[in-house]
């Protein structure tokens, strides 16, 4: 199976930002990406970019496909500020982020919320990645049925993991795999927190990919991390 490397830009990278990346993007990693297909490569970009890395992406053929960070839990219509997945379906986006830690903490995301979004993805046929911990796992797959749970990828980001310089040892997440298994039998699961080139080939023997924050916004850490998979 195809290894999902993610990456998640959060609020960063403005336009010029996002073009400057795309631009650099180094075309002989670009064409080892092409050649080997145990990998995809996606990237969340903030919203008000993903129309122009799309044309970028398509003009320069770039093994890259796009996703989002987050999604309505309404269709479109009269839901004033939010984005619908319909809404993003002509930008090519393949993949929404649902249920970050940072949305649930700081923006008071509760599961059934995120379980609902998740319900407008799947509507659509865009891929979910489910983001969860030890704290919510179960609370978040009791409230999806058991289709919606089979059609969904799941990823692993302990809390003090992300954003600490400090990822947890591969053995420690594949116990909690076995954790998360009791409910994602065949699901896709993948790990995130702290991601970087020096560790991902120790996550991706135990996982089904990566979920990478902080070291995906700059080629000179995304490109080594890249390059990496490949070895
Ligand atoms: P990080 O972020 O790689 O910067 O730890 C991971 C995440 O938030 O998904």
């Amino acid at each position: 199976m195809q290894k999902l490397i993610v990456a998640n830009w959060k609020a960063n990278k403005n336009l010029v930002a996002s073009e400057h990346f795309l631009n650099n993007f180094p075309k002989e990693l670009a064409e080892k990406l092409r050649q080997n297909s145990s990998q995809r490569v996606l990237i969340a970009p903030p919203y008000p970019v993903l129309g122009q890395m799309q044309r970028l992406i398509k003009h320069q053929a770039l093994p890259i496909e796009l996703a989002v960070q987050d999604l309505s839990a309404f269709g479109a219509g009269a839901f004033t500020g939010e984005v619908a997945a319909e809404n993003l379906e002509f930008l090519g986006v393949k993949m929404a982020i649902l249920g970050h830690s940072e949305r649930r903490r700081l923006l008071k995301e509760s599961s059934q919320l995120i379980s609902d979004k998740i319900r407008q993805a799947l509507i659509v046929d865009m891929e979910v990645l489910l983001c969860v911990d030890e704290d919510n796992f179960i609370e978040q797959a009791k409230l999806l049925t058991s289709t919606e749970r089979s059609l969904i990828k799941v990823a692993y980001e302990p809390l003090k993991a992300i954003g600490s310089g400090q990822a947890l040892q591969a053995e420690a997440v594949g116990q909690f795999f076995t954790q998360l298994r009791a409910f994602f039998p065949e699901n896709q699961l993948l790990y995130g927190g702290s991601v970087k080139a020096n560790n991902i080939q120790d996550f991706l023997k135990i996982s089904d990919g990566v979920l990478i924050g902080g070291a995906s916004l700059q080629l000179e850490t995304f490109v080594p991390l890249l390059q990496n998979c490949l070895l």
